[in-house]
């Protein structure tokens, strides 16, 4: 889960290299390095522990000369702690060429005791799978003087996951990619050319860009770009163009990208369904590629994925065997192709993915084409890995999502499965048009919805200030408020480190209600009591099982809920919705006070510790 950008142009390659890796700095953060080859033809490295600004400022005091060629990287440590020394780039050919990777090389062990074999005076500086990767282009670029032929010598000897790229003071000018089951994507510019992990990397100086597929070498000169297979023969890539500009993602004057990123919740649902809702009815030409006779004879869905992503899985399960009566399973990606699941040609295989990168849900769709399932791809970063191992594609339209904690891809996510839902009800006949038209309206509801729930920000960051010394909270909710409870705990977890734990609410008297003791504050995603189903009084009864052993009740209950008032300790409101709808309007109040009881604790809430925003290593 590393940033990794190169460039070869007229520009000042340190700044392009460094504005790079400014917006995939949420890829991974725990050292940063660059490497640029000067006028002169000679090559500067620098790379430094802690976050890029470390970097920043040791480049401001040392005033590294600029040249027209560069690669740059920001790292979220595998092999080595996050140090000066396994920071990337690493070196070969005696100093001579620079390397940086993003991924695994699962069997540099191997490879590195050949090489001492071979070369028993080699020197490590590192502990790292990269360095070895390096001296080994290095040594290969002494047999063939080229950079490309050097590259793919050494690629066709790796396992493992890898994002390569390197460059040679020999050869100005170009920069040399590989890729196998990591990200890598090309910029084209007007004079100059780009690679990066995702089109962060350089979507401020050119829109246009284009896909290099798996096990594929990419060479880039500052007026052409070549890319071939890993034996070397040329391979036609597809060019895109970048759907959004640098600013949307920048901060925008929000205290942080995940407070704007909940803020664009409701414009998120409504990108997503813009062009997909006509007359009444789902259009989804993307999917035509699916053909409407492969998703009627399918007889199981399977929905894969990690996070927040495993939960939208969720609640697609609930709608799509509500509309289209066809049995789902959700499955973590990392568990599914581990435990021989029965699939065949009539399972379709769901994957859901902000980033398009997740080597767990990555290798679950592998593993479903390669046992004869179709795949759909939800995904919401145009020209990732996922999409293009997928039959087919549902992009969301959340724009990009920097935040290491997902929130506006979460409600987009649900939406895009809910069109799918209802477009499967609609192909099999299982909801009357009119049903369909209803419920698409109330997808279409949901944004200006949304707007209201995000005008209650300032109890919750009250509420939110109250809690700092809060050691756990627990999170309940009961069918489709289920998905909720977890994702309301993940996000406490992952941006206030504080333990959390999502549970159905009907399990609470199995076992976990033993946590609940004088001041435990539990939040508890209310069904609507207009639902025909008995669950809100069900709901109300476990508050009171809970209040009556001292709980300190959070409720997320339907505006003008009474039935919850005598019980909850707080009450926020949400606007009334259908019960599959609901939990899209009490996500975010979830999604706010995880925020903002973050930001009240001094914690960084786009960066949290540990973790990366797209997981490329399994
Ligand atoms: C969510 O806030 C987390 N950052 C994490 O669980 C994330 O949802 C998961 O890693 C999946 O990422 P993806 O959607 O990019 O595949």
């Amino acid at each position: 889960m590393c940033g990794i950008v190169g460039y070869v142009g007229s520009n000042q390659s340190v700044e392009v290299l460094l504005g790079g890796l400014r917006r995939l700095e949420y890829r991974g953060y725990d050292s940063a390095g660059i490497a640029v080859i000067d006028p002169d033809g000679e090559l500067h490295t620098r790379k430094r522990a802690g976050k890029l600004q470390v970097l920043v400022d040791d480049l401001e005091a040392l005033t590294l000369a600029n040249g027209s060629t560069g690669i740059g990287h920001t790292r979220w440590a595998t092999h080595g702690g996050p140090n000066d020394q396994n920071a990337h780039p690493h070196l070969g050919d005696n100093g001579k060429l620079a390397l940086i990777h993003n991924g695994i090389i699962e069997n540099f062990a191997e490879l590195k005791a050949e090489l001492v074999a071979e070369h028993p005076d080699t020197v490590f500086t590192s502990e790292t799978d990269t360095e070895v990767a390096a001296l080994l282009v290095g040594l290969e670029y002494q047999k063939t003087g080229d950079l490309s032929k050097a590259l793919l010598n050494v690629v066709a000897r790796l396992h493992g996951a890898f994002t390569l790229l390197v460059l040679h003071k020999d050869q100005p000018g170009v920069v040399v990619g590989a890729r196998r089951n990591s990200p890598l994507v090309i910029g084209l510019g007007d004079g100059e050319n780009f690679l990066g992990s995702d089109v962060a990397a350089f979507v401020e100086h050119t829109h246009r860009a284009m896909e290099i597929g798996q096990d594929q070498v990419v060479t880039i000169r500052s007026d052409s770009v070549t890319v071939t297979d890993f034996f070397g023969e040329p391979v036609d890539a597809r060019e895109f163009e970048i759907e959004w500009d640098a600013s949307a993602a920048e901060k925008g004057g929000w205290s942080s990208f995940m407070a704007k990123e909940i803020s664009e919740e409701p414009a998120a649902i409504a990108n997503t369904l813009i062009g997909r809702i006509v007359d009444g009815a789902v259009k989804l030409p993307e999917l035509d590629v699916l053909g409407p006779d492969i998703l009627r004879d399918i007889n199981r869905v399977v929905v894969v994925g990690c996070g927040t992503a495993a939960y939208s899985a969720m609640l697609g399960k609930y709608a799509i065997e509500k509309w289209a009566k066809v049995p789902v399973d959700v499955e973590l990606s990392h568990e599914f192709r581990y435990r021989d699941p029965v699939i065949d040609r009539n399972t379709l295989v769901v994957s859901i993915s902000q980033s398009g990168e997740t080597m767990d849900t990555l290798m679950a769709v592998k593993y479903a084409s390669e046992h004869g399932a179709r795949t759909l791809s939800i995904c919401n970063t145009q020209g990732s890995t996922i999409p293009r191992e997928s039959d087919a594609v549902l992009y969301t339209h959340a724009g990009p999502e920097v935040a290491v904690a997902s929130t506006k891809a979460f409600v987009a996510q649900v939406a895009a499965i809910y069109l799918f839902g209802l477009h499967l009800a609609s192909i099999r006949g299982t909801l009357e048009p009119g049903e369909i038209a209803d419920l698409l309206g109330e997808l279409s509801a949901l944004p200006a919805q949304l707007d209201v729930v995000l005008e209650e920000q300032d109890a919750i960051k009250q509420l939110a200030g109250w809690m700092t010394d809060t050691r756990s909270v627990i999170f309940l909710g009961r069918h489709a408020g289920y998905p909720i409870a977890l994702e309301g705990a993940l996000k406490l977890k992952e941006v206030a480190y504080i333990h959390s734990e999502g549970f159905a609410a009907g399990e609470l008297k199995h076992g976990p209600i033993a946590l609940i003791e004088p001041g435990q504050p539990v939040f508890v995603i209310v069904p609507s009591p207009r639902a025909k189903d008995s669950l809100h009084k069900k709901v109300v009864s476990n508050i009171q099982e809970i209040r009556a052993r001292g709980a300190r009740i959070l409720a997320i209950a339907e505006q003008g809920d009474a039935a919850v008032l005598p019980f909850a300790d707080v009450v926020i409101p949400i606007p009334l919705a259908s019960t599959l709808f609901e939990p899209i309007l009490a996500v975010a109040p979830l999604h706010i006070f995880a925020m903002e009881l973050a930001a009240a604790k001094g914690l960084d809430v786009d960066q949290p510790r540990n973790l990366a925003k797209s997981v490329t290593v399994e």
